[in-house]
């Protein structure tokens, strides 16, 4: 049976295989990437809260998981670059070897929330930020709920896999224990999850986790749009680009729409706008010239609407 869903990106078909597929709509979609980010440090209930206020359809969360078990926004593995953590836990750091080289790295993997929690996890971004905290994903959506939509990314799912921690069957029971899918779940607060983890994705499409499911890429070498698309299409409801994969091929943006899927590219900043005048201007091109669907920016309060 092929049944319909309101969705915040528009109507959404559910397929023979359970996956729901989402045509096109012209309403251009705002996510605020890791929140307003732009302004405020990301992944923090400022950021979150900015957001909101500033016009985003949905806000951004990545999420990692903790060694007791629990999804924080995050977006590194670790959390040396956004927290104080070295100072607060010098001694707590694991050796990683990334592209050759080691470097130390406080894994989020491998801290408690209570720990977490006495992170400073704003001054790095601004003294003004100093006391923000680690968000758990409850605490985002308590915040955000009723007001926007959450999209939150399954981030680095391969670390977990290596820990035998079930990050989708965290996430699945999260979705549940907040009534964020099925029959119950609140329709001002739409849920999108995305991910960079080919397999992952393939698993939240197998298990009909029940909202929609975007796959995160980009592309070194050769790109063939049409097979990329081709064996995505039935699984998986859209995909999240980075923004240069359509520059390269922007044919990419029809094919995917021909095939009942989404086109959502990372990420829009002000702070970065090579080749345009600024990032409302970039915006204007991917969404009204290219054609796709939503994006991610890091200042939602420059989004173009029309
Ligand atoms: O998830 C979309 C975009 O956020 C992907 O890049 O590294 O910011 O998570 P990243
Ligand atoms: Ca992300």
């Amino acid at each position: 049976m092929r049944g319909l869903i309101a969705g915040a990106l528009g109507l959404m078909l559910v397929g023979t295989t359970g996956a729901p597929v989402m045509a096109q709509t012209p309403k251009k979609v705002n996510v605020a990437h890791r929140g307003a980010s732009g302004y405020a440090p990301e992944h923090t209930l400022a950021a979150y809260r900015l957001a909101i206020e500033q016009g985003a359809d949905f806000v951004e969360q990545d999420l990692a998981v903790t060694k007791d078990g629990v999804l924080v926004c995050l977006h590194d593995a670790s959390l040396e670059r956004t927290t104080d953590v070295e100072t607060k836990f010098p001694t707590r750091f694991s050796e990683i070897k990334i592209e050759g080289r080691t470097r130390k790295a406080w894994l989020a993997n491998d801290f408690t929330l209570a720990e977490i929690k006495t992170l400073d996890a704003g001054s790095w971004f601004d003294p003004k930020f100093a006391g923000e905290r680690v968000p758990t994903f409850d605490e985002a959506v308590a915040l955000i709920r009723g007001k926007a939509g959450l999209y939150p990314e399954l981030k680095t799912p391969e670390i977990y896999e290596g820990r035998n921690v079930d990050f989708v069957a965290l996430v699945e029971a999260a979705l549940d224990r907040l009534k964020l899918r099925g029959p119950a779940a609140d329709p001002k607060t739409p849920v999108i999850l995305q991910t960079f983890g080919e397999s992952t994705a393939r698993a939240l499409a197998a298990r009909k986790i029940g909202v929609p499911v975007v796959f995160l890429f980009d592309v070194r070498g050769p790109f063939d749009a049409a097979a990329m698309v081709a064996s995505w299409k039935g699984v998986i409801t859209g995909f999240g680009p980075a923004k240069q994969v359509l520059t390269r091929a922007p044919e990419f943006v029809k094919l995917a729409h021909a095939a009942g899927m989404t086109v959502t590219p990372y990420t829009f900043r002000a702070a970065a706008t090579p080749s345009y005048a600024n990032v409302t201007a970039e915006m204007e091109h991917f969404l009204y010239t290219l054609g796709v669907d939503a994006l991610f920016t890091d200042n939602p309060d420059k989004f173009p609407r029309r």
